[in-house]
């Protein structure tokens, strides 16, 4: 089942699909931010890191046009800023998916990637038609976190060693949104400042135990 994505635009923000003439762009973005954003980036613990990156959208595509995801290049004042990909999509009983994002470093603080994240969201929402939406960010990305503390992600819980980040298995900590929370959708409730107050923040006890050694392998 393709779900064909669309562009969609608030302000100075768009988000489209991507495209293999990004390519270049996108590769020179990856180089020049790379201290930006290996910290974050995701690896395969079974394989280096590719920087092939038109083989990285052709596969991006690929997944998008089986039904699993969508892959947004983000833009800011008609300049490419950065990548929200919606992944793991899922239907049925289900119905959920997580997004992921970054922005090159000279783009930042200007509320692109909540701008980005609330129009993904809507559109799975009401356009794809999933019930819910999930993020998930390790416990040190303050930035990441405020991203979701704007938008009233709710803190879901503490995933211990969840997904292979820079080099190994990380600690994440996971919000999510169901669609019935957001009737005008998550955009407007942000402008409306009609976000709940403390919806994203995280339990003290769930830091203290995110600063704490992972879970040890038996042996
Ligand atoms: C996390 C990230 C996507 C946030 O995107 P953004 O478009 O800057 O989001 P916002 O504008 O809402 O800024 C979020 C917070 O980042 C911090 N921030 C702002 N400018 C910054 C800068 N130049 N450098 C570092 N942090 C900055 C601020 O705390 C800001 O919160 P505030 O608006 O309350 O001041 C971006 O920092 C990024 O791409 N980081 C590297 C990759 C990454 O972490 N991806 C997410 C993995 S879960």
């Amino acid at each position: 089942m393709a779900i064909l994505s669309q562009t969609l635009e608030h302000g100075p923000v768009t988000i489209r699909p991507i495209r293999l003439r990004d390519a270049r762009m996108l590769e020179r973005e990856l180089l020049d931010n790379r201290g930006w954003l290996r910290k974050w980036e995701a690896t395969n613990p079974h394989a280096p890191m590719s920087f092939d990156v038109r083989s990285g959208i052709r596969s991006l595509q690929a997944n998008a046009r089986a039904g699993f995801g969508l892959p947004f290049a983000i833009e800011y004042e008609g300049q490419f800023a950065g990548q929200l990909n919606v992944s793991s999509m899922t239907y049925g009983s289900l119905s959920s998916a997580t997004i992921g994002y970054w922005v090159s470093e000279r783009f930042a603080g200007k509320n692109v990637t909540p701008i980005a994240v609330a129009l993904a969201t809507d559109y799975c929402f009401f356009q794809v038609g999933l019930h819910r939406m999930e993020i998930c960010i390790r416990p040190e990305n303050a930035a990441s976190l405020r991203v979701v503390e704007k938008l009233g992600f709710r803190y879901e819980g503490l995933r211990r060693r969840y997904i292979h980040i820079n080099g190994d298995w990380r600690d994440h900590f996971c919000f999510g949104l169901v669609a019935e929370e957001l009737p005008t959708g998550l955009l407007r409730r942000w402008l409306e400042n009609r976000v709940p107050a403390g919806a994203g923040s995280v339990p003290e006890a769930d830091r203290a135990t995110a600063l704490l050694p992972g879970i040890q392998t038996a042996g």
